[in-house]
């Protein structure tokens, strides 16, 4: 992808840190005696790049945990920042990865909230120089490290990690989502849609989507949607039109080129969209419809939330998965030495929209 389409996206990234975030050298703190297995590029490219080898073991700072890492998963954004589509300061070698559940194997001085021996999942790695999580061993500030429930795998917290915090900011914090009210997500089998149907249900909304095969439409409705279409054969507008005559509360979008004119269309008076995919997209927007019905647009990246916003969002999560109210869809599970392979067919699907996976894929040390 040219430099020139991200060169915006490159000057964001080359603020100084956010409010709340401090930098980490993970890599600088090493435990030289002990080496472990992990998945890591030292240039961004093709997943060709992605080597899996041998590193040394990371030790805790003084904020930090060391987890012995039983899952991680992969998210589009970790496909962006190894190929270079969204430039990232990347420490040298870069572990790939946000998503990780684990088992806390130590402890930094300072840590309080966890104890090693506990069960821990979080996302938020991998970003904004912090190393990343597909290795055998992980140190993670304290802050992103959340207790899991006993009765969660490593596996479905890994795979729920970074797509639930972004459906609680975007559901709660964004979309105010209230019990009872409607809600259509566009593109409800993916990793963020799944999530995003699970959890409106659980908030109490009515939930429609939609989806690319009759057999994922089905997995929409298995989900909770009460209603879902396949986006190739049906006409989106006119199916919601049947089933919320006076438009929907809240349209969520997951694809990278929404198309506003359906989605406003939709919109009920005082409906919210949702966006938060496609940093390149520059669709026409129907301003008038837009503004005369009251509506509103929410964007966000997950990654810029605070720790306590991102927080928040675990502790709902963890009782939903404890509760059985949340279920992540996952497609398959990989060993990590397969990092490449499982990069590969997620950028295929979601830029390629190859349609070849279906939620999540989760990788195993
Ligand atoms: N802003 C943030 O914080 C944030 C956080 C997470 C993800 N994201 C972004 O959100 C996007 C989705 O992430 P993901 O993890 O859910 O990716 P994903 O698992 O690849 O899902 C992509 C979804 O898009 C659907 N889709 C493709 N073409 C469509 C169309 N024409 N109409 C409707 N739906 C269509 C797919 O449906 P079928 O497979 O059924 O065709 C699938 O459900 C990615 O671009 C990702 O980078 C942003």
């Amino acid at each position: 992808m040219p430099n020139e389409v991200y060169g915006a996206a490159r000057r964001r990234y080359e603020r100084p840190w956010p409010v709340g975030f401090h930098r980490i050298d993970v890599a600088a703190v090493v435990d030289n005696a002990g080496v472990m297995k992990a998945a890591f590029i030292h240039a961004t490219g093709p997943a060709s790049n992605i080597q899996f080898g041998d590193l040394p073991r990371p030790v805790p700072a003084p904020h930090q945990v060391v987890v012995r890492v039983g899952a991680v998963s992969v998210n589009p954004i970790d496909t962006y920042i190894r190929s270079g589509l969204v430039p990232m300061q990347l420490p040298q070698p870069f572990v790939i990865g946000c998503d990780f559940a684990g088992v806390v194997e130590a402890v930094g001085a300072a840590v309080r909230a966890v104890k090693v021996g506990d069960r821990v999942w979080g996302s938020n790695q991998g970003l904004l120089g912090r190393q990343g999580t597909f290795a055998e061993f992980i140190a993670v500030e304290e802050c992103f490290a959340y207790r899991a429930p006993d009765t969660v795998s490593d596996e479905a917290a890994a795979a729920t990690a970074l797509v639930g915090i972004t459906a609680h900011l975007g559901l709660v914090r964004e979309a105010r989502l209230r019990p009872h009210e409607t809600i259509f997500v566009n593109g409800g089998s993916g990793g963020v849609g799944s999530t995003v149907i699970q959890m409106a249900k659980a908030l109490g909304a009515r939930v429609f989507a939609c989806a690319g095969s009759d057999e994922k439409v089905a997995a929409c409705k298995a989900l909770g949607a009460e209603a879902a279409f396949n986006y190739q054969t049906q006409k989106i507008g006119d199916e919601l039109k049947k089933v919320a005559p006076a438009g929907v509360n809240v349209w969520w979008e997951t694809t990278r080129e929404p198309d506003f004119d359906v989605a406003v269309g939709a919109l009920a008076a005082r409906g919210r969209m949702i966006v938060m995919a496609g940093r390149e997209a520059r669709p026409p927007f129907p301003v008038g419809p837009f503004y005369v019905k009251g509506c509103a647009l929410h964007g966000f990246v997950m990654f810029l939330a605070t720790p306590e916003e991102q927080r928040h969002c675990a502790e709902d999560i963890n009782r939903w998965l404890a509760e059985g109210k949340l279920k992540p869809r996952i497609d398959r599970v990989l060993p990590l030495s397969e990092a490449a392979t499982a990069h590969q067919l997620q950028e295929e699907a979601t830029i390629k929209r190859s349609g070849a996976i279906a939620g999540k894929i989760v990788l195993k040390p």
